[in-house]
């Protein structure tokens, strides 16, 4: 079994714990938080730490603190020689304090502590400093996901930045569609068969074969009534911003 200790107690954590508990080939001998109440319901069923001083001995440790905490906190594990992994989508390996051997497993996903995820369907993102951790890694990752990847730290930013405009800016999008339809009293679940649609249709065809609408067309009439109708100045400029952004590419 594969002893792991996780460092963190909030999505990504609290996640990758409720995972690994289920995993039969990975024990999980401790839970480091600086604030243990967050991690209450594991009492009993759990090691739980807030003293950097007595973090249990693992095969590998996960750092699963917020981006600006990851370096502060490796520099305060107290020993060295160790595989230490961050879960960051944007931080370079290099972050975490070079006194133990460095690593990332960054799960691809988006993680809300009262959501549940299926792991089995999240790409796990690994690098290690030294390629014969790599072996370690994989084997932690397949234990809760079959979808692992081997992405160096430029990838991992650059896919990092791809998933803020398919998830982030896609959702942000959802927002200004339903702030269209509350002023003009429709019910956003109306939309919600066109969203799913839109999302499962790239499971069969590139974004580009699946694009389609009045940008693509190049239905200057629709274009141009579309824009009258908006008042918010904001709600134009990404109307407008997009548009071009469509028919570049299209053509
Ligand atoms: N959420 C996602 O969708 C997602 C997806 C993939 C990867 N990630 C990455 O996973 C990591 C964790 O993200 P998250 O969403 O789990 O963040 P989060 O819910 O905001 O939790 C952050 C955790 O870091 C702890 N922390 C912050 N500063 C600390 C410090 N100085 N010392 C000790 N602990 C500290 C917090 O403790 P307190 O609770 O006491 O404040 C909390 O447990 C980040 O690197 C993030 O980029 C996130």
């Amino acid at each position: 079994m594969l002893k792991v200790v996780i460092i963190g107690s909030g999505n990504v954590a609290q996640h990758l714990i409720g995972a690994f508990q289920k995993s039969d080939k990975v024990e999980l001998t401790q839970v480091y938080a600086r604030n243990t109440e967050k991690l209450q319901h594991l009492h009993g069923h759990l090691s739980v730490t807030d003293d950097f001083n007595r973090i249990a001995e693992s095969d590998l440790y996960i750092i699963a603190v917020s981006d600006d905490a990851i370096n502060s906190v490796s520099e305060q594990l107290a020993f060295s020689g160790r595989l230490v992994v961050h879960t960051s989508g944007s931080t370079a390996m290099e972050s975490i304090d070079s006194k133990n051997r460095r690593g990332v497993f960054y799960p691809l996903q988006t993680f809300s502590k009262n959501k549940e995820v299926d792991f089995t369907k999240i790409p796990v993102c690994l690098e290690t400093e030294d390629p014969s951790d790599y072996a370690l890694l994989e084997e932690l990752a397949k234990s809760i996901s079959p979808l692992t990847y081997s992405i160096s730290t430029t990838q991992r930013q650059a896919l990092h930045l791809a998933a803020v405009f398919v998830n982030n800016f896609t959702n942000h999008l959802y927002t200004v569609g339903n702030d269209i339809c509350t002023k003009n009293n429709i019910p956003f679940d109306i939309l919600k068969p066109l969203i799913w649609e839109t999302a499962t249709k790239i499971s069969t065809l590139t974004p580009v074969e699946a694009q389609t609408g009045p940008a693509k067309r190049n239905d200057t009439t629709t274009l141009q009534r579309h824009l009258d109708f908006l008042q918010d100045d904001n709600q134009k400029a990404i109307y407008t911003l997009l548009t071009h952004s469509i028919q570049s590419k299209n053509g």
